[in-house]
């Protein structure tokens, strides 16, 4: 199959030049560009369509200390312990801090969240010692904060809406990101944009795993790009999957907020029986690390497929009133979870791992900031608390932006370069077939060995095969399927490496041959880095404390 390696040119055409660009359109990507159009102009690019982020599906809420019972003090220590105090504890002190102020802000913009007489209603989740977290139209958080976001954003005439079109490569001049190069999904036409300083908020990379929560968008673009730019991956060991997503053969793993526990929803195994207490004294509210875990194993004890949640008890007008969207959509594949117990087993949901930034969303190349779950400031260590996502979006969202505005005074470089090299490659094209067979393989491949318990074993020999992947998907391809597996093989190896070096079971990441919690050097976190400019066969990694 191999040919000689050789330079891919493609045509590209110069874009517009311009003071910010923002990529990814969920909440963080939303919050920055607000910010940022209020000193510059921004490009605001997305693949696809802005209403496809992870963020429009978050369904449990926000966690933030507003209730008069709580204090910033407890979401910090709930934060830093879910995390197993492997965070960064000035990331978790900023997200906390300025969470109230990015919440009140969003209220007068318009956004509606649930109340009771007047106030916030609250509700608890796993881990957390209070009720801290506020939810819109019962289970559609996440759409309602979308909603606000972009019809704020949508009023600022400085920005100008770059949709379906796929970011591929960041483009760096003298060390520096000065833009980057996109392919637009309509007419298969690559464009060069240059900027100032480039945001990234592409989400996490969910669609690498069979199982997972994520849209189908989740495909690691951010992180993939970053990488190959030389930005550092850290932590990318630490995949969250969450316990509850239906598990049916006709439906993909549609989620199962945590709030229906938290609102006294059960998990039992296939006689019924109620098996939390045997894993943590606070059963179904245990820390989500541990409660998928509790569900694999009685899984593997009662060679089950699933566990069940059941919320019968709570009674079909609550239940209807409370998660409309869940009802609803369980009811589409006739299940009625008034009446019946929910089949559910995890999947793969977010990323605590990302590209290294401070907490300033700085990354470690000039020009290039990020937030949201493509980044990785610290604040989550090796398990991300329960709806703490949806405010770390806004929170660093804003903070990004802030960052990304002291750079304005770069100047501008455009790239007018009409073929612009991509890639070394060894295969130029793929068909789209090929594309899609391995895009099945890599996610099958992820789940059974790299998923909720891996080994050394299981990890070599998936090194091995992703290493095959990507020697041969280079590119250039002609559409969006192709970049996307390119980057969901790449970040699905830099996970697998991160995976293998940790020989520790920390939060999310669980080796069987090494279940000890916390052996030497525990504290140490994980790093990749590819030499810039190496986008070919050597890829260089390298792990440091
Ligand atoms: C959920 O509603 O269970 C998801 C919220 C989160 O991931 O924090």
């Amino acid at each position: 199959m191999n040919s000689p390696a050789r330079k891919a040119l493609v045509s590209c055409k110069s874009g517009p030049a311009t003071d910010f660009i923002v990529i990814g359109c969920g909440i963080a990507g939303l919050r920055a560009a607000i910010e940022l159009a209020r000193y510059g102009h921004v490009v605001m690019v997305t693949k696809g369509s802005p209403l496809e982020s992870s963020s429009m599906y978050a369904q449990g809420g926000v966690a933030v200390a507003l209730n008069e019972e709580d204090d910033v003090h407890l979401h910090f220590s709930d934060t830093m312990k879910a995390g197993h105090q492997l965070g960064q504890e000035q990331a978790a002190k900023v997200l906390v801090e300025d969470g109230p102020e990015r919440i009140q802000e969003l209220v007068s913009w318009g956004t509606q969240f649930d109340t009771v007489d007047g106030k916030f209603a609250f509700t608890k989740e796993g881990a957390h010692s209070r009720s801290r977290i506020i939810r819109a139209r019962g289970d559609a958080t996440g759409d309602e904060i979308v909603r606000v976001l972009l019809s704020q954003a949508r009023q600022h005439p400085t920005i100008t809406w770059l949709d379906h079109h796929f970011s591929i490569d960041l483009l760096m001049t003298d060390g520096r990101c000065s833009g980057v190069l996109v392919f637009d999904e309509a007419t298969g036409d690559y464009l060069t944009l240059s900027s100032t300083a480039v945001v990234l908020a592409t989400g996490g990379a969910g669609q690498i795993y069979s199982r997972t929560s994520n849209p189908a968008s989740a495909t690691g673009d951010g992180m993939g790009m970053a990488y190959r730019a030389g930005a550092t991956l850290v932590d990318l060991e630490f995949v969250q999957f969450h316990p509850t997503s239906l598990f049916l053969p006709s439906s993909p793993p549609f989620l199962l907020s945590e709030t229906m526990r938290g609102e006294g929803g059960l998990l039992r195994n296939r006689k019924g029986d109620l098996f939390m207490k045997q894993y943590h004294p606070a059963a179904e509210l245990a820390p989500r690390d541990i409660v998928a875990r509790a569900i694999w194993s009685e899984m593997a004890a009662t060679r089950s497929r699933h566990m069940y949640l059941d919320v019968t008890h709570l009674g079909s007008t609550f239940i209807r009133n409370r998660f409309p969207t869940i009802y609803t959509t369980c009811l589409r594949f006739d299940i009625d979870i008034t009446e019946e117990w929910i089949p559910v087993s995890p999947s793969a949901h977010y990323m605590m791992g990302g590209i290294q930034t401070n907490i300033g969303g700085a990354t470690g190349i000039p020009g290039l900031f990020a937030a949201g779950e493509v980044a990785c400031n610290g604040v989550h260590g090796a398990n991300r608390l329960a709806s703490n996502s949806l405010l770390e979006g806004l929170v660093f969202g804003v903070r990004a932006a802030q960052s990304a505005m002291d750079t304005k005074t770069a100047r501008t470089l455009p790239h007018p370069t009409n073929d612009l090299p991509l890639w070394t490659t060894g295969i130029i094209s793929r068909t789209t077939e090929d594309v899609e067979k391995i895009r099945s393989s890599l996610r099958r491949l992820m789940w059974g060995k790299i998923g909720l318990v891996r080994t050394g074993e299981s990890l070599v020999s998936a090194l091995a095969q992703l290493h095959r992947w990507e020697r041969t998907m280079r590119g250039p391809f002609h559409n969006r399927a192709g970049y996307e597996v390119k980057n969901m093989i790449q970040v699905g190896r830099c996970i697998t490496e991160a995976a293998l070096w940790r020989e520790n079971s920390l939060g999310a990441h669980f080796r069987a041959d090494f279940p000890d919690k916390k052996g030497r050097g525990w504290k140490t976190h994980s790093q990749l880095q590819q030499i810039p400019e190496q986008h070919s066969s050597d890829q260089q990694t390298g792990k440091v404390g």
